[in-house]
């Protein structure tokens, strides 16, 4: 492509209070094409986006669309020049439903009434868009009773609906099936074909791959390379991408499958387990030491699973089992009492406290273990533990008092996941869609926890929708489709190939 230069970022630096986000970075996008920046977590990426619409104020550094200088106050003045943003933290008004979210400060009036704000239009145009990227969602629902995915659905139609110039897509499907996916790779590629240029941030390089035409790698606040896709392979952007750290990722060891035999113990034993509307006649037994994966698309009931499990969601019906003993476990407390442990799929929202420092909310969950008798925290063992789970997890931080909310989205979602496994009583640990968001180096790291939490005799079960992940984890995998267990496999059956059509089709 020999398209001329649309967007150039110039030695753009960013200091937060002493943490460099980036030094001297440089972007060159050129017009009508899908951009890719890559680099681990933490890297600069979504800072130097959110510089560009003005989000961020840059330290340094000159910013050109079409050859003339640009300095946006706000992403209103960045959306008033046609270039649109969709975050990686999704940034919807919660309490506003999903038609107003998408025309927010773009409504759409009626003159000739001189109605402000033509809502049955507004919701009209909504359904419309909605219906353009295959989603069915109403428009007058509330944004807060929405799923995470489809709350990022929202988020793309109003980044569409603002018919912008540029989009720049912040880990747009971190949270989407394959099959919203590939529904948004259409809309992309016909954006592109539009003439509109795309810059697309994201941690699955598969996709990167697929979709970009050129791709830029960022490490430590820096660009370190930008390369046309048709000459380079995926491993060689994971080199570039994780520097001296490849050779670490390249040796981790490929776990042989157990087999569980019967003598193992059953850890949770869940008999017909059933929830109106959301899953019905869920049965499976996780062993001792046994990696359990559910795997379904976004919406086939596997997180309404997990809130029966941990006690968040009361309705359902059927025989849950923990350890010999017939259980009602009517709350998450109740459910950390017998040693069940849940990182939530939403961590934003429901695994975390972003105002609060990084301490906190590794201990938040461990604090009955880290208490000494009378309340008293033993301010050294918390650290000592923080500090090793920290430095397992690979977190990029300042230090331990750091806000979680300014940390990037990946360090965050690492910090949640510490957090439950910090703990050392805990007997099933479930956890929900681990590694979204997360770098390939930092992927490993987690597999390798997950493993060695297993060798230490846990049981864990995998939720998640990434089915080669999936497959390369787990010792027993049980397909959900629409609420409904569609298929078993164990050992040598766990290939891509054998799952995958049970959890397209019912
Ligand atoms: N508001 C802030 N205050 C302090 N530090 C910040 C702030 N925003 C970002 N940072 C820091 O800047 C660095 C770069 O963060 P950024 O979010 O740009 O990374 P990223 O490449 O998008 O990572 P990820 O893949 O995890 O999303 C990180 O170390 C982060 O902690
Ligand atoms: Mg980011």
């Amino acid at each position: 492509m020999n398209n001329p230069c649309l967007i150039k970022m110039e030695e753009i630096s960013k200091n937060f209070a002493g943490v460099i986000a980036l030094e001297k970075a440089n972007l060159n996008v050129k017009q009508g094409e899908i951009h890719a920046l890559v680099g681990e977590n933490g890297a600069g990426k979504s800072t130097l986006m959110k510089i560009l619409v003005g989000a961020e104020e840059k330290d340094t550094g000159n910013i050109y669309i079409n050859g003339s200088e640009v300095n946006f106050k706000n992403p209103l003045d960045a959306r008033a020049a046609k270039i649109a943003i969709i975050y990686q933290e999704l940034s919807l008004v919660p309490n506003l439903n999903v038609s107003e979210n998408i025309f927010l400060g773009n409504e759409p009036g009626d003159n000739k009434k001189k109605i402000k704000v033509n809502h049955k239009l507004c919701r009209k145009l909504a359904k419309e868009r909605l219906a353009q990227i295959g989603a069915d969602i109403d428009p007058g629902i509330i944004v807060e009773k929405l799923s995470t995915a489809q709350q990022q659905i929202v988020e793309i139609a109003r980044a569409l609906e603002s018919n912008a110039d540029i989009i720049v897509m912040d880990e747009a499907t971190s949270t989407l099936s394959s099959k919203e996916t590939n529904k948004l790779f259409e809309i992309i590629n016909k954006l592109k074909e539009e003439g509109k240029t795309i810059i697309y941030i994201s941690h699955m390089l598969e996709e990167v791959m697929k979709l970009a035409d050129r791709v830029t790698v960022f490490r430590n606040g820096g660009n370190v390379t930008t390369k046309k896709i048709s000459e380079v392979h995926v491993y060689d952007i994971v080199k570039i991408m994780l520097g001296s750290n490849y050779e670490e990722f390249e040796n981790m060891e490929t776990r042989k499958r157990k087999d569980i035999s019967k003598s193992e113990k059953i850890l949770l034993k869940v008999e017909g387990l059933s929830r109106k509307g959301h899953f019905e006649d869920i049965s499976f037994e996780l062993h001792q030491g046994e990696i359990l994966g559910i795997v379904g698309l976004v919406g086939s009931g596997k997180t309404e699973i997990a809130r029966s499990l941990f006690g968040i969601d009361l309705d359902s019906i059927g025989k849950i089992t923990v350890r010999d003993q017939l259980v009602k476990i009517n709350s998450p407390k109740e459910a950390i009492k017998l040693g069940i442990g849940l990182v939530p799929e939403d961590r934003r929202r429901q695994g975390s406290f972003l105002t609060r420092p990084i301490i906190e909310n590794l201990t938040i969950s461990s604090l009955d273990l880290l208490n000494h008798w009378g309340g008293v925290l033993k301010k050294q063992k918390s650290l000592d533990r923080s500090t090793a789970i920290a430095s397992e997890l690979n977190v990029k931080m300042s230090d331990f008092n750091q806000l979680l909310g300014l940390l990037s989205g990946g360090n965050q979602q690492k910090v949640v996941i510490g957090k439950w496994i910090i703990r050392d009583d805990q007997k099933i640990l479930i956890l929900d869609e681990p590694t979204r968001g997360i770098d390939v180096g930092s992927k490993a790291l987690i597999y390798k926890i997950i493993r060695s939490l297993a060798d230490k005799n846990l049981g864990i079960i995998i939720l998640g929708s990434e089915i080669p992940e999936i497959c390369r984890l787990c010792d027993k995998v049980v397909v959900l489709c629409k609420g409904k267990i569609n298929a078993y496999f164990t050992g040598e059956e766990i290939k891509e190939e054998n799952v995958l059509p049970y959890v397209l089709m019912k």
